[in-house]
């Protein structure tokens, strides 16, 4: 237990348990490590705990298999062809708001780069794509005042190149990019937005429904909520009303998520027969002392102020949580207000809003550790009204993002907790993925790790708890703009290199890790014997990077081809010819993502 340390006091505590030195009882409490070492003690090591034990199985048939993107993160073209500015737009131009000013002006330019970005999605062998519309490439002001055909277009033409592809889209509607025109008018807080979504919501229908039969109304909502209105860290950046905003806008965001899910349900699904759904995000929370009550009324005030603020009212009762209800008005009401700051439903709009669900899409990445901290009263904030702090441990493996623990354990814990809180709705995980930072290495082993146990999580969720899981969407396709930190994270399964103009994109390893548990559904025991889909390749998985700068003509030819000779060793090529027998010069940094086979260079 902690104890008097010496020249140093009671301040560096080496206990297993801590001690309260202000409480002249001196009671002690066990923390987490103490647990662990009795653990220990009691197995007389350390085994596997029964539950971390890989489980080979495979998915249900059917099971969808997806990798998912964003319009801002990945589209570019942020002016073409008639498109109006986003909330996004105009925040990465505000200076000093993403890291190294970056921005999703060009960012991966998938809005002229269908072709390729298909292609991947072939070499992945995925069932399914996830991507966004941008509202304001369809709508430029954001009002069907005007339709923006050009900006329609090309969601059109990604859809067909799909559904030749043999691809199903799930395509969200909103994924954070507000028109800003819509911003200028107070956005989220503004309660006309519902009807704006609405009427957006309507066109795609519309336009798009005959085709697409996966709609995912918004994405983490809470983001939009918080990050954008009352922490302020993503657009449109408010962060002046941290104990109004959050809430108003979670308000108009649950009732236009119902409206669009109505519309849909009463006007088009007869004739259109797709689903439609909201995406929630959720971290797992634990206590961070699991034999402290205080710690577990904690994780559950967690998990209600984030993953319950958007699921209670649609897969409950139409109503926000009592945790939520009760905690913020009560500490409204000792700031002096006459009501609460979380706004209330009126009961027509309950009814309304409870049920508006096809299945729970849910984004999840990481776990953390929760413990009461009280705020003082007079903070009003959504922070001080959930009254809890998180830690993560530090044996959990990092990831480029620091609020990314690999923590796979959570995962199924969570599953499983969506199924008993709301009564055990098909789910379809929307995101789950990782993230690094720094130079690119494709040999990116962290990321296999992280989806094969993931994956497995989901699989115990399914084999194990009965969780009706229906789909697994990997978050991302693609090195992305990873909003305010910019292109520093980088998520995906291919690498896109920011510095060739032509901004090709690169396989990494992981990319074929995945298709391989793609074409498996699952992981085949190997004690059944050596399975025929552990043998599938990712097609174009040979990257060849070299940093040569020469310049070839007939004299050097032969020392050229020594060269290229030697910087190919090893990897399965074979060069038979130099096409062009009069000068080539390569510089610098070539990257090539080919098939095996026969090469002209
Ligand atoms: C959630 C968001 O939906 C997505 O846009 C983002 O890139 C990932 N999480 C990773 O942070």
């Amino acid at each position: 237990m902690d104890f008097f340390e010496w020249l140093n006091g009671y301040e560096p505590r080496f206990g297993l348990h801590e001690v309260d030195f202000n409480d002249p009882n001196r009671p002690r409490t066990p923390r987490r490590s103490a647990v662990y070492y009795a653990e220990i003690i009691r197995n007389n090591g350390i085994p596997l705990p029964k539950e971390d034990e890989f489980l080979y199985g495979e998915f249900p048939k059917n099971f969808c298999w997806s990798v998912a993107t964003a319009a801002y993160q990945i589209e570019g073209a942020w002016r073409a062809d008639g498109k109006g500015l986003s909330i996004w737009d105009k925040y990465t131009h505000t200076p000093l708001k993403i890291s190294n000013d970056d921005n999703g002006d060009v960012a991966c330019d998938s809005y002229h780069k269908i072709e390729e970005d298909v292609e991947m999605l072939k070499r992945l062998k995925v069932s399914h794509y996830r991507f966004s519309i941008s509202w304001s490439r369809v709508l430029p002001d954001g009002t069907t005042r005007y339709v923006n055909e050009m900006g329609l277009n090309y969601y059109e033409r990604l859809i067909d190149a799909l559904l030749a592809a043999n691809i199903t889209p799930q395509v969200t509607l909103y994924h954070w990019d507000l028109p800003q025109a819509l911003q200028d008018v107070g956005g989220w807080e503004n309660d006309t937005i519902v009807q704006r979504f609405k009427e957006y919501a309507e066109l795609l229908f519309q336009r798009l429904g005959d085709k697409v039969k996966f709609w995912i109304t918004l994405n983490e909502p809470y983001n939009t909520a918080y990050l954008g209105y009352g922490f302020g860290t993503a657009a449109p950046g408010i962060s002046v009303r941290p104990g109004r905003a959050p809430y108003v806008v979670g308000h108009n965001l649950i009732k236009a998520h119902a409206e669009a899910w109505h519309l849909y349900n009463e006007t088009y699904r007869a004739k259109q027969g797709g689903l439609i759904s909201i995406t929630i995000n959720s971290d797992w929370a634990e206590p961070r002392n699991p034999h402290k009550q205080e710690d577990f009324d904690a994780a559950r005030q967690y998990l209600q102020f984030l993953i319950g603020w958007f699921a209670h009212p649609i897969f409950k009762n139409g109503d926000y949580n009592e945790v939520m209800k009760t905690r913020i008005r009560e500490r409204s009401l000792a700031q002096g207000l006459s009501s609460s700051r979380l706004p209330e439903f009126t009961e027509s709009e309950k009814q309304r809003i409870k049920g508006t669900y096809d299945y729970f899409g849910l984004n999840h990445y990481t776990t953390v550790l929760t413990y009461k901290y009280e705020y003082s009263t007079g903070i009003l904030s959504y922070d001080a009204d959930r009254g809890v702090a998180s830690v993560t441990d530090r044996s959990w493996l990092n990831s480029g993002s620091f609020w990314l623990k690999v923590t796979p354990f959570g995962f199924r814990k969570l599953l499983r907790w969506i199924k008993e809180e709301y009564n055990n709705p098909p789910i379809y995980v929307t995101e789950n993925g990782i993230s690094e930072r720094g130079a690119i290495d494709f040999n990116d082993t962290w990321r296999i790790h992280y989806h094969r146990n993931y994956i497995n999580e989901a699989l115990k969720a399914v084999l194990l708890d009965g969780v009706d899981l229906r789909g697994y969407a990997a978050w991302t396709l693609m090195d992305n703009f990873e909003w305010a930190v910019g292109f520093d994270e980088r998520f995906g399964f291919y690498h896109v290199n920011y510095t060739d103009p032509t901004l090709p994109r690169l396989p990494k390893a992981s990319a074929s890790y995945y298709s391989q548990i793609i074409s498996c559904n699952g992981f085949p025991d190997p004690a059944m014997g050596p399975h025929p889909c552990l043998e599938t390749e990712l097609e174009g998985n040979h990257v060849l990077t070299i940093s040569y700068c020469f310049l070839m003509n007939s004299d050097t030819r032969h020392h050229t081809r020594t060269g290229w000779q030697r910087a190919l060793s090893g990897i399965r090529f074979n060069i038979t010819q130099c096409r062009n027998s009069t000068v080539c010069a390569f510089c610098s940094f070539w990257n090539w993502s080919t098939g095996p086979g026969t090469y002209f260079i």
